[in-house]
């Protein structure tokens, strides 16, 4: 199987020219199988992202951006105004995938502002315009992850041990990741450190895709439950925490996978330092704190028979939330492509990262 794998993973790529397609790696059959999945329609798109074929915050917004194309593809030889009204349609559909990750409508947002600086006159084909778009969008992540990986690698030292939640990895990105980029750089830069790998219940991001990748680029990782972090910390086995984000209030409370906010107090309790690493995209600048970071909750199922073995009884009530916000005093510094920022408050990101 193995054999299989390109060298270099890219979790979403587009086939083609403005007749092309969009092909995803199906994480929901990591770390087994490395299939490759084709989207034709825009409705494939939104499968993917509500079922987590693709999903991280970045990659949600890169498929989201080629889904635009996608879906516009029938509406080219519609008038302009004709046109735009679809694309609203489009962007709205997109945008009822997944409501956490900030990212996808910030992609999306972007994908209908490009459309709409079309002037009348325009020769260019509209789809030409909006795959320029997506393609501009997908290559900025790939440059925002290193500059991440580059800025974060100083907050690690040789041979330390480290804690991540989730995945924020490659497969979360266009290629290197967020929170691991910065491990990915460390690594590179000579220093030795030990990854514990939460496995991130319910549906196992840590165990399946970041043990993977780790794997992969030959960091030592540890898989632990993720009741077990208490015990690893407490033997101090873990000097630092670095996790990715889905949406980051402007004081910098931060959403992100469900457990994560009790990992951060964990940390607090244990003096280990906790930090985030995500792209300015992930910043949602209208919320001034975590409260209003809408909480997706997902199918019961995924508690009750994940992975297809039923493990609790019938008629159980079930509450699911998928992710949970972290509040800012927990937060050691979050790791951006234009610095870190460190302490967090609403003054200093205010004054690293300016607005949107
Ligand atoms: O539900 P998921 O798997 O999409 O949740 C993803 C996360 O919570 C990641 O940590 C986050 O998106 C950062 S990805 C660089």
């Amino acid at each position: 199987m193995d054999a299989e794998i390109p060298k270099k993973v890219e979790s979403v790529r587009w086939v083609g020219d403005t007749s092309g397609r969009l092909v995803l790696v199906d994480q929901t059959r990591l770390p087994l199988e490395f299939v490759e999945r084709t989207c034709e329609e825009v409705s494939d798109v939104w499968e993917a992202i509500r079922a987590l074929r693709v999903r991280g915050a970045p990659a949600i917004g890169i498929a989201a951006a080629y889904g635009v194309c996608l879906g516009m593809r029938p509406h080219v030889a519609a008038p302009r105004r004709a046109f735009l009204e679809s694309l609203d349609s489009v962007h709205a559909y997109l945008a009822s995938s997944r409501p956490t990750a900030v990212n996808l409508f910030w992609a999306l947002d972007r994908m209908r502002d490009a459309a709409r600086r079309m002037p009348d006159t325009e020769p260019l084909d509209p789809l030409r315009r909006l795959l320029d778009e997506a393609t501009a969008i997908h290559a900025e992540d790939r440059e925002t992850c290193r500059a991440i990986g580059r800025n974060g690698a100083s907050l690690f030292a040789d041979g330390q041990g480290v804690l991540t939640h989730c995945n924020a990895g490659g497969l979360a990105t266009s290629e290197y990741g967020t929170a691991l980029a910065v491990l990915f750089t460390a690594q590179d830069q000579g220093k030795r450190l030990r990854v514990f790998v939460d496995e991130t219940r319910p549906l196992l991001q840590g165990a399946r895709l970041t043990a993977w990748e780790l794997g992969r680029r030959g960091i030592p990782a540890t898989l632990i439950c993720d009741s077990m972090a208490a015990q690893v910390m407490r033997e101090r086995k873990v000097h630092a925490v670095i996790v990715g984000a889905d949406r980051i209030a402007a004081n910098g409370d931060t959403a992100n996978k469900i457990g994560t906010y009790g990992l951060a107090v964990l940390a607090h309790a244990h003096g280990i330092p906790f930090h985030v690493a995500a792209p300015c995209s992930t910043f949602d600048w209208d919320l001034p704190d975590g409260d209003g970071i809408p909480i997706e909750e997902r199918a019961a199922e995924e508690i009750t028979e994940g992975f297809g073995r039923r493990t609790a009884p019938y008629g159980v009530d079930v509450y699911n939330p998928a992710f949970d916000v972290t509040p800012a005093r927990f937060i050691s510094a979050i790791v951006t492509e234009r610095a870190v920022i460190q302490p967090v408050t609403a003054e200093r990101i205010a004054r690293v990262l300016g607005s949107r």
